[in-house]
C-alpha cells in the first residue's frame, strides 16, 4: 500500500476468518494439520503487518465451536499446535508490543491448553501496540446465547429490568465487550460466508473475500485488503 495513503483509512479493528489450511495441505499431498502449521506462519506475518500499518485490534477466528466436530486427530493437532506456537511466538509478540487475549468459552479446553492460554495472556499483558484477539471455541450464536442466559439470570434476581436493555447494553456484555466492532472482516479461502463469526459485531463491517488460502496470505495480501477497505464508502444507513 502506498505510504501516503490517508491514515484515517486504516481500519482500527480487522477481523479475519482464516480459512483454507486444509485445502492448502491437500493440494500438496500433505495431511491437513500441515496446512494449520503453515497457517501459523501467516499469522506471524499478518500480526507484524498489522502492527506496522497501525491497526489497533486484530481478531483471528482460530477455532470455531463447530470445529470440535472434526476428526479427533485434527482437533488434537490444532490444540498441540496452539501450545507449541505460544512457546515459539511469545517473545516476538512481546517485543512488538502485542497483547494477546482469548475470546471464547474456555471450559471446553484441556487443562494443558488453558495453561498455555494463561501463559500467552500473562506474558503479553500490557502490550500497547496491538490487541490480538484469538477467537477460540468461539461462535456468535454461542456467545449471544450465553450472554442472554446471563442477562436473564440477572433479571430473574431483580437486578436488571427490560428498559435497561438496548443494543449498547448487549454489546457491553458480549465476549467482545472490551473491543470496538470490526471495521473490516476478511475471509480467505474463497467461501462467502461468516460461519458463525462476529455476527452481532459485524453489522456494519466492511467485508472482504479473497480466494487466497490462508497459508498463502502474506503482507501484500493484507495490504490489498486494507487498500480495498480504504476505497469503501461507509454510510451506516445515513445519506452522505
Ligand atoms: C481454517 O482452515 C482453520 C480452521 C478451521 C481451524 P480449514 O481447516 O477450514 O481449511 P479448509 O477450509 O478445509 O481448506
Ligand atoms: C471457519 O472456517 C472457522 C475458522 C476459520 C476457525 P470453517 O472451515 O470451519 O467454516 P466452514 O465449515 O467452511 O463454514
Ligand atoms: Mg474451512
Amino acid at each position: 500500500m502506498a505510504q501516503n495513503s490517508n491514515e484515517s483509512k486504516i481500519p482500527q479493528h480487522v477481523a479475519i476468518i482464516m480459512d483454507g489450511n486444509g485445502r492448502w495441505a491437500q493440494q500438496r499431498g500433505l495431511d491437513r494439520p500441515e496446512g494449520h502449521i503453515a497457517g501459523v506462519e501467516s499469522v506471524r506475518r499478518v500480526v507484524k503487518a498489522a502492527v506496522n500499518r497501525g491497526v489497533r485490534y486484530l481478531t483471528l477466528y482460530t477455532f470455531s465451536t463447530e470445529n470440535w466436530g472434526r476428526p479427533a486427530e485434527e482437533v488434537n493437532a490444532i490444540m498441540e499446535l496452539f501450545c507449541r506456537s505460544v512457546i515459539a511466538e511469545a517473545p516476538e509478540l512481546k517485543e512488538q508490543g502485542v497483547e494477546v487475549k482469548l475470546m471464547g468459552d474456555r471450559v471446553a479446553f484441556s487443562d494443558k491448553v488453558n495453561s498455555y492460554i494463561d501463559k500467552i495472556e500473562g506474558e503479553t499483558a500490557g502490550g500497547t501496540n496491538l490487541t490480538l484477539v484469538l477467537a477460540m471455541n468461539y461462535s456468535s450464536r454461542y456467545e449471544i446465547t450465553d450472554t442472554v442466559r446471563q442477562l436473564v439470570a440477572q433479571a430473574a434476581e431483580g437486578k436488571l429490568s427490560p428498559e435497561q436493555i438496548d443494543a449498547d447494553y448487549i454489546s457491553a456484555h458480549l465476549y467482545s465487550r472490551n473491543y470496538p466492532d470490526p471495521d473490516l472482516v476478511i475471509r480467505t479461502g474463497g467461501e462467502y460466508r461468516l460461519s458463525n463469526f462476529l455476527m452481532w459485531q459485524a453489522a456494519y463491517s466492511e467485508l472482504y473475500f479473497t480466494p487466497t488460502l490462508w497459508p498463502d496470505f502474506d503482507k501484500t495480501s493484507f495490504d490489498e485488503a486494507l487498500e480495498a477497505y480504504a476505497q469503501r464508502n461507509r454510510r451506516f444507513g445515513l445519506v452522505k
